[in-house]
């Protein structure tokens, strides 16, 4: 493959430092072996998220000097609501802090509206697959979350190029299993995080939108990476090819009736979200009502004025077809590296990570043991680059059982920060990785030394056996 120069000049730059391998083996024994608790000092290349970690343009920080501060009626939320108009066409905008900011004022709306309009005995959210915050909010509302996403994503050695789709007849039979009556919303999530930060196709998304209409259920996209999914559409299907990303984004969004969005992502900030509706006046009213206590007033929601700047200049950035080129080269490029060294990783590679199949690489430690975090804490004291597990750890135990769940994929996920990082910090992370699979059955597993209760992958501690 041939790789692409970086599509812009750097005018500021931040140190990063390699610390000595002992100084790595003591932060992190420090840490409980847990990534997420080390200081990012002691981390050269932080692939932990492409969350927030993105480098705004000079455009971007242009804005951030104009921002109107203002309680009511900043001039930058007109502007942040006017750029949400042109891009998706949705007129109802509110900001929030960040993507589960939307969720958290959204989801217990929807769900009144659904046990008033159709009399539901119980709420149920249906998703190719819900993020884990997304699902936290579903069930912290007190519905489930069910994920309906294409069994063709957990062969991770086999190239399709729609592995973030739905399965449909998965999404009819869920429907008619619960009763249309009972399901709240269907989350389309582009790309679907996930599976490794796989596209949904045009005809899914759309046959998703005409069985949702058929029962009445409302269609909400989370939308945190809703430009790396339109490239994806045009580089991939032939019809597309000569539309540009911007009418396929407004086409992607006509399927669906409300967005949330963690502006984190593909809309260039390092904190901001939305919460759009296209045609719901009354919903958007109510979500207003629940804004205000939770987020802030309807024009800041949790922002100050020069973040929603930032944010409705990064929202059409983010759309850049050069950009994109680079942004979705640079991700299949550390991917092709690795696949020549005979790395598994999950393929095609995804809009904003490559993700290897720890499972497969390790197979000697089984899932209760976390091999994807047993890889991520080998890579970070062999380079100091610092990636994250999405497998059993992150999926944590059964809430009635107490069982660990066991993840049909184990995935060590090397997150891309946009624009942040270059071709060459690439090479360096794919060399250290196939250093670390030369002695990978030496590896030995974890086991917990302080587990917490919810969302435990965050703050456990571990010991190798
Ligand atoms: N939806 C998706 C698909 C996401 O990937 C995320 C965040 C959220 C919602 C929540 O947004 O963080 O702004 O509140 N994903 C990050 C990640 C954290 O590392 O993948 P948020």
């Amino acid at each position: 493959m041939k790789k692409l120069p970086e599509p812009f000049r750097i005018k500021m730059v931040e140190p990063i430092r390699l610390k000595s391998p002992e100084q790595r083996q003591k932060a992190l024994k420090a840490a409980g072996y847990n990534l997420f608790l080390l200081p990012s000092e002691d981390v050269f290349i932080d692939l932990l998220t492409d969350s927030g970690t993105g480098a705004m343009s000079d455009r971007q920080w242009a804005g951030m000097m104009c921002g109107d501060e203002s309680y009511a009626g900043s001039r930058n939320f007109f502007h942040l609501q006017q750029a949400v108009e042109e891009i998706f066409a949705y007129p109802y905008v509110l900001p929030t802090h960040q993507g589960r900011g939307a969720e958290q004022i959204l989801f217990p709306c929807l769900i009144n509206k659904q046990q008033r309009e159709r009399q539901g005995e119980k709420s149920v959210f249906i998703s190719n697959f819900h993020f884990d915050t997304t699902a936290a909010h579903v069930e912290l509302s007190g519905a489930q979350a069910i994920n309906v996403v294409t069994e063709k994503a957990y062969a991770t050695e086999q190239a399709y190029d729609w592995k973030g789709n739905f399965d449909l007849k998965r999404l009819a039979y869920e429907i008619e299993q619960h009763g249309s009556q009972n399901i709240t919303a269907i989350i389309s999530t582009i790309t679907c995080n996930s599976t490794g930060g796989q596209p949904v196709a045009m005809d899914n998304l759309r046959q998703v939108y005409q069985l949702a209409r058929a029962h009445r259920i409302p269609v909400v996209i989370d939308a945190a990476r809703y430009a790396e999914n339109a490239y994806f559409i045009q580089q991939r299907d032939p019809r597309y090819r000569n539309v540009s990303v911007e009418k396929i984004v407004r086409e992607m969004f006509s399927y669906g009736d409300i967005f949330t969005m963690s502006a984190k992502k593909d809309a260039l900030v390092n904190i901001g979200g939305l919460c759009a509706i296209r045609q719901d006046k009354a919903l958007f009213e109510e979500v207003s009502s629940l804004c205000v206590p939770m987020e802030g007033f309807i024009t800041y929601g949790g922002l100050a004025g020069r973040d929603m700047e930032a944010m409705a200049v990064g929202l059409k950035e983010g759309l850049n077809e050069d950009y994109l080129a680079h942004r979705i080269n640079q991700v299949a490029y550390l991917a092709e590296l690795l696949q020549q060294s005979g790395i598994p990783v999950q393929t095609p590679a995804g809009g904003h990570a490559v993700f290897v199949d720890a499972a497969k690489l390790l197979p000697h430690i089984p899932p209760e043991q976390f091999p994807a975090q047993v890889l991520a804490n080998a890579l970070y004291l062999e380079s100091g680059v610092r990636g994250v597990e999405i497998g059993s750890l992150l999926q944590g135990r059964d809430p009635q059982t107490g069982e660990q769940k066991c993840s049909p994929l184990e995935l060590l996920r090397l997150t891309i920060p946009r624009r942040v990082y270059t071709a060459s910090h690439m090479e360096y992370v794919a060399e250290s990785l196939i250093e670390v699979a030369k002695t990978a059955d030496q590896l030995k597993g974890l086991v917990f030394d302080y587990e917490p209760e919810v969302l435990r992958h965050f703050t456990a501690r571990f010991r190798t056996l």
